[in-house]
């Protein structure tokens, strides 16, 4: 049996005024976005027939999200931070904003007020026996024009695929620079080759993966906020070519555009230019602004990010 009651009048009138509908104080918004909520609960609960049992699993489920700060993280995993990228995609393409690189998912683990130098910069600390990594490229516009001034703002995991701030066993800011670029719009930077990285094994994300019968695992990438005056800001990231999770991320942030082909060397001589011994990595990859006149258009997405003011 099957019983239903969210579409009585009785019913309809208690989800409005738990939603606040029949005050007049709060948030309009807010009351909106939650009256929505509430009546597509419901009929999601009738609909599928849900237990008490199953609804207060789910309510211990959100307790344990927020306790262990992974709401960030089953956003991604869920793909809901990368449908949000095709929404925005889709409203650039009918606003005629087209050009440029392709935006892909920020992530729960951008940290505000890394170092800044101007053109190039060393990324990792100096601890991580890790291949050495020497990344460079040009920021332009969708012509191909240099972009002087523009602000590279990379952040990317360790070889234990860390995070350092969310890590604290890392040195603060440790793979996490802002490099501003040259009068040819260059950057470049030293840092180490990151190893791909999955959801915590005891945490919940997992947990739910788990029930979806999916894995947690990302590839190796690298995250990158592009921004210069007068262009739009770019978030982005690059996926390097040749991990095995590059075209089954378990949060969807591969982009054929997106794919940076990281080539290993032996080359002594290179090595000693670079000023490292033994087989180090290279990357070349660039990265291309619209232009927009917008100064919301200007600034990343407002969000809370650690640091952040
Ligand atoms: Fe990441």
């Amino acid at each position: 049996m099957n019983v239903k009651i969210s579409h009585t009048a009785q019913a309809q009138d208690f989800l409005e005024e738990a939603s606040g509908l029949k005050n007049d104080a709060g948030n309009p918004r807010a009351k909106a976005l939650i009256y929505r909520i509430l009546r597509d609960t419901v009929n999601i609960i009738e609909d599928l027939q849900v237990t008490p049992e199953e609804f207060w699993k789910a309510v211990n489920y959100l307790n344990v999200l927020g306790a262990r700060q992974e709401a960030g993280l089953l956003a991604a995993g869920l793909g809901l931070e990368h449908y949000l990228d095709l929404l925005l995609d889709a409203a650039d393409e009918e606003a005629g904003k087209t050009g440029g690189t392709p935006r892909t998912i920020e992530g729960p683990l951008y940290v505000a007020g890394a170092p800044l130098s101007n053109f190039e910069a060393r990324l990792d600390d100096g601890t991580d026996p890790a291949v050495p990594l020497f990344m460079k490229g040009r920021v332009t516009n969708v012509d191909g024009e240099p972009l002087a001034g523009a602000i590279v703002d990379v952040w990317q995991a360790n070889t234990a695929g860390t995070y350092s701030y969310f890590d604290p066993s890392q040195s603060e800011f440790n793979l996490r620079r802002r490099i501003v670029t040259d009068a040819e719009g260059n950057y470049r930077f030293r840092s180490i080759v990151p190893s791909g990285y999955g959801c915590p094994p005891d945490g919940p994300t997992q947990q739910l993966l788990d029930e979806l019968g999916r894995h947690g695992q990302r590839p190796a990438h690298i995250h990158f906020f592009i921004s210069a005056p007068d262009h739009r800001h770019l978030t982005t990231q690059i996926n390097l070519d040749g991990d095995k999770y590059l075209h089954d991320d378990f949060a969807y942030a591969t982009r054929d555009e997106l794919i940076a082909h990281i080539s290993f060397s032996e080359d002594q001589d290179k090595a000693k230019a670079y000023g490292v011994e033994g087989r180090f990595a290279e990357i070349d990859f660039d990265f291309t602004l619209q232009a927009s006149p917008e100064p919301s258009e200007q600034q990343r997405r407002e969000r809370v990010r650690a640091l952040e003011d």
